[in-house]
């Protein structure tokens, strides 16, 4: 083919193109290896002398045609491209939208923020301790050694062998906490977290549920600041006119131990299904910190004293909430969760 053909044949391609691929198989036609351009530029060595000059001048001027048009071309096509994809991923913000199910805060979440929130304007710190526990902390170093029956009365998950478990109770997070505190003073601190016992779920107990530990050391601390501090937290969860009461117990690593009642805030008294007609409701165990437990964590029991508390989470909450059912905290049934009627949930079924 003479270059003259060539390149009548490419400006006539040139123009037929229109698509990327197209344009592509063009440059292949023209300046591949086999293409009518490159042939063309190995045909200059039959060419006789004088005219190889202007003959490579003309080879050279069609290549550059092609390539300056073809460049052209694919910006051109390129950009359009561009064009229809953004056209076609526009997003038409007059359209009405589709309305979701937005969630809503977990109650038992909520409740204990609230705590959470009531603790730290005493200048309490919130902290956290892991689930999978020491039994040095979990028990041993509560005034709980090894076969002693107290034990008994937490059925524990055992990960490995007897040392390794998942904690039945958040206070080791007391101990972990006098550790670190170097036997520096004041220590106060509450620790929402779940334990773990083996029970058998059904509407009151859980092989999973949360506890809220306290835990304060100071000088001359005594039972009536406990006192003072949990009605502190009960009021403000429950109401002003709830009142707080301790009845005795025993906690291994409390002297003394107490259970705290609170006034039922739904009968004020009088007797309802809630409080199963005493008036009162048990929600937390406390005391004053055992001074063995004081002693094994670095402070001198002569020198330091504290109080300690546990609140059972979910009972609060289902407490506060009326809620008969301690499932319904780990489902995540919107229907249930709706239940709860707190009007934070829109559904547009
Ligand atoms: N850990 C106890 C339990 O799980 C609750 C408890 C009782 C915590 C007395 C305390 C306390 O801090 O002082 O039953």
């Amino acid at each position: 083919m003479s270059i003259s053909e060539v390149k009548e044949m490419m400006q006539e391609d040139l123009k037929q193109v229109t698509d990327l691929k197209l344009l592509n198989d063009l440059r292949v036609k023209y300046l591949g290896k086999k293409g009518l351009i490159t042939e063309l530029n190995s045909e200059i060595k039959n060419v006789p002398n004088e005219e190889k000059r202007s003959f490579g001048q003309q080879v050279n001027e069609v290549r550059t045609l092609f390539q300056t048009t073809y460049d052209e071309i694919k910006n051109h096509l390129e950009e359009e491209e561009l064009n229809q994809k953004l056209a076609s991923e526009a997003i038409d913000i007059s359209l009405p939208s589709t309305k979701v199910n937005i969630g809503a805060p977990n109650i038992l979440e909520k409740l204990i923020e609230e705590v959470e929130e009531v603790c730290m304007s005493m200048g309490y710190d919130v902290v956290d301790g892991p689930e999978v526990e020491e039994d040095k902390y979990n028990f041993e170093m509560l005034n709980i050694p090894k076969g002693h029956p107290a034990r008994d009365a937490q059925d524990t998950f055992y990960i490995e062998g007897e040392e390794i478990l998942l904690r039945s109770q958040t206070s080791p997070v007391q101990v972990r906490t006098m550790l670190k505190g170097k036997g520096e003073v004041p220590i106060r601190v509450i620790c929402p977290g779940k334990t773990y016992r083996r029970d058998d779920d059904d509407a009151t107990h859980s092989h999973q549920f949360m506890q809220i530990e306290g835990l304060l050391v100071d000088k001359d601390i005594s039972l009536s600041d406990l006192k003072g501090t949990i009605d502190v937290i009960v009021k403000k969860l429950f109401g002003d006119d709830v009142e707080t009461r301790f009845r005795p117990s025993y906690y291994q690593f409390t002297e003394p131990s107490v259970e705290v009642d609170i006034s039922c805030f739904n009968c004020k008294g009088k007797g309802c299904n809630i409080c199963k007609n005493t008036g009162w409701i048990t929600i937390a165990g406390a005391g004053v910190v055992h001074p063995n437990v004081l002693r094994m964590s670095g402070y001198d029991p002569e020198v330091w004293s504290g109080f300690a508390f546990g609140f059972g989470a979910e009972r609060m909450a289902m407490l506060k909430y009326d809620i008969n059912d301690l499932r319904v905290f780990y489902n995540t049934d919107l229907r249930e969760v709706k239940n709860f009627d707190r009007g934070e949930i829109e559904n547009n079924d």
